[in-house]
């Protein structure tokens, strides 16, 4: 390993050749819109409109987690209420269900997209109906990675039980269905712009609506709910989640290498395919066929079990100190280093490899169903999502992945064969 070579991380934010991100955040400065509304945000949903099509509307948030959370409140969501939400997804997807009060009901994945199982909804609304006497208020699909779900399934039940679906496409931002993008299929799409993300604004999200009485009615939930007077007047519980006006301009930047970016990630993924083609027991996971243009905002492979890792006897020794993967923020210090449910130990051995070769890598998301926080939702599964949760790896994608870094990345999984 050359002593040069820097951390290959997952997935970084990067920033317009010509620096357009900076320029419109210094236009912000310079004309005092140093605020959540304002030119920047107002230009950055225009772009985001044009870039999603279908003359969908789109408000502009502080955070997917926000995007979620508020449209979930638009269908209605309330304590006592069930949603069915993919349970094979990062929590953002169902959280917020339970900030209104209401129950996520978790549905398992298909064996080849790794989405929401189409047949598993259909049982879960029924079972539902029957034991609750009520329909779900809403159905979440999750883009995980960027592969699109079977959307024509998907809305096919929905339109059936008259159910509005949620695309969570937080990670799907420019996957397409049968050439439609992502995210305007249902009555809601949410897109991400988190740091990691396939653009970001730093942190930010927005909320693709049907019109713009609904994307109305979602500025005025994001904006504390006011009633018509000359004094804050409330008739609502209202939430501070509209964008910044500072964070709108890096995202107005990332809109013009948006294409780019996901052409790139389209590249790397193209390079995994050809690279680790010849390595027995793993395999890199693809779209099932063409109606799923991914835009692979991660790159994942599964690692069968009979592939023997070098220190893989000495995984799961110690208790992790740090958040693993690149995630932000705060951990709860934990007393073992094992749960009933984890990445087999070959996994966790490539895991700890790659990161001594200063490649970043993360376990597939734990599904929400065998996570303790949800151990009394109701779940409808056929064991998917915890299988490629044993066997599944991240690797390195976007724009910062070079061609030679794909080939070192590959190079290094060889060598940890063994
Ligand atoms: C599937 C999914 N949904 C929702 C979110 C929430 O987005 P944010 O981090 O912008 O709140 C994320 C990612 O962060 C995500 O991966």
């Amino acid at each position: 390993m050359s002593e040069e070579r820097k951390t290959i991380y997952l997935c970084l934010a990067h920033m317009s050749e010509k620096g357009l991100e900076q320029k419109y955040v210094k236009e912000a400065f310079d004309t005092n819109w140093v605020v959540p509304l304002g030119p920047n945000v107002n230009a950055f949903e225009k772009d985001l409109e044009n870039f999603v099509g279908e003359n969908k509307k789109v408000v502009a948030l502080s955070a997917g987690t926000a995007a979620v959370h508020l449209a979930l409140l638009a269908c209605g969501v309330g304590p006592g209420d069930e949603v069915c939400v993919q349970s094979f997804t990062f929590c953002a997807s169902s959280h917020p269900i339970t900030y209104l009060g209401a129950t996520p009901v978790f549905i398992d994945s298909e064996k080849d997209s790794w989405n929401m199982d189409p047949d598993l909804l259909e049982e879960a609304i029924r079972d539902r109906i029957g034991k609750t006497g009520k329909k779900p208020k809403a159905i979440v699909p999750v883009a995980l990675y960027g592969m699109p779900y079977d959307c024509d399934r998907i809305m096919k039940i929905a339109d059936k039980y008259d159910i509005p679906v949620i695309e969570d496409t937080a990670e799907g931002f420019g996957s397409r269905w049968k050439g439609r993008v992502l995210g305007t299929f249902g009555k809601f799409g949410v897109l991400s712009f988190n740091g990691n993300k396939m653009i970001t604004t730093s942190g930010g999200g927005a909320l693709i609506c049907a019109d713009d009485e609904s994307k109305n009615n979602i500025m005025w939930y994001a904006t504390q709910a006011r009633d018509a007077y000359p004094y804050y007047q409330h008739s609502a519980i209202g939430y501070n989640y509209r964008l910044s006006n500072i964070c709108a301009g890096i995202g107005r930047g990332q809109m013009t290498v948006a294409n780019d970016h996901i052409a790139h990630h389209k590249h790397v993924q193209r390079l995994y395919e050809e690279f680790l083609s010849d390595i027995p027991g793993i395999k890199v996971h693809k779209a099932p066929n063409a109606d799923y243009d991914a835009n692979f905002w991660l790159c994942t492979i599964t690692i069968d079990p009979s592939v023997r890792i070098k220190g893989q006897e000495n995984a799961y020794k110690t208790v992790i100190k740090n958040a693993v993967g690149g995630a932000a923020g705060v951990i709860h210090a934990v007393d073992s280093p094992v749960t009933d449910c984890q990445p087999n130990e070959n996994v966790e051995a490539l895991r700890v490899f790659l990161l001594d070769h200063k490649i970043e890598s993360r376990p597939v998301w734990k599904p929400m169903h065998k996570q303790p926080v949800y151990k009394n939702a109701p779940a409808y599964v056929n064991g998917v999502s915890e299988s490629i949760f044993k066997i599944g790896m991240c690797l390195p994608a976007g724009p910062y992945v070079s061609d030679d870094d794909v080939r070192y990345i590959v190079d290094t999984i060889k060598e940890s064969v063994g």
